[in-house]
């Protein structure tokens, strides 16, 4: 009978001591899920920046692009002045040939009222790769002839420099 307690009383210390080794160990499991938490947040915030940081540079490197290469001729700002070019606040997903107080040059405008033509990013890439070659005729790739520094443009061929162009073109609005 004793020797029945004793063992009972031995399994039964066994079974705390291996109650108290899960409970402990259970802790330890919550304190690695926890770091795993906070390190899998620390990388979204990293890859989220190096993602921005890159998105930021390429607009900087398409607004450069834009001044440079379509600033002497439309307004990039949300002034929506029209000069030489009708401004091109919105420009991404307009409509083309809509800008009231602009005229445009007959063949821009049957060419875009008979496909009802948008400006979508696929078709202002083809525009901006050769205007001339989407719209015989628009007045955007002709030399004027009463003006001595009125300059043509030509087209962009550089596909890299067309793609940070829009990145920058769709942030006008
Ligand atoms: C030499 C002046 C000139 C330059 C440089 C120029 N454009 Fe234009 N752009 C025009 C003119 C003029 C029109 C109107 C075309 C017509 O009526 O035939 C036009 C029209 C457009 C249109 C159509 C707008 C609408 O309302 O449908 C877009 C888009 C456009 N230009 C984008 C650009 C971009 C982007 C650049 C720079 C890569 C650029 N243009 C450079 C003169 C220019």
């Amino acid at each position: 009978m004793r020797q029945l307690l004793q063992q009972v009383l031995r399994h039964w210390h066994h079974w705390r001591l291996i109650q108290q080794y899960k409970a402990a160990w259970k802790g330890k499991r919550v304190v690695v899920k926890k770091m795993h938490f906070i390190l899998m947040i620390m990388m979204v915030v990293v890859l989220m920046s190096i993602a921005w940081w890159f998105h930021r540079s390429s607009i900087e490197a398409g607004e450069r692009i834009a001044t440079a290469n379509c600033g002497s001729c439309h307004d990039l700002s949300a002034k929506k002045i029209n000069e030489k070019g009708p401004y091109l606040w919105g420009i991404v997903n307009r409509r083309a040939a809509m800008i009231d107080g602009f005229s445009y040059s007959e063949a821009f405008r049957q060419f875009a009222d008979a496909r009802q033509f948008s400006w979508t990013e696929a078709n202002l890439d083809v525009f901006i790769t050769d205007p001339d070659q989407l719209i015989p005729g628009t007045r955007m790739a002709q030399q004027e002839s009463d003006s001595n520094h009125a300059k043509a443009f030509e087209g962009m061929q550089n596909l890299d420099n067309r793609r940070e162009l829009i990145v920058f073109l769709r942030t006008l609005n």
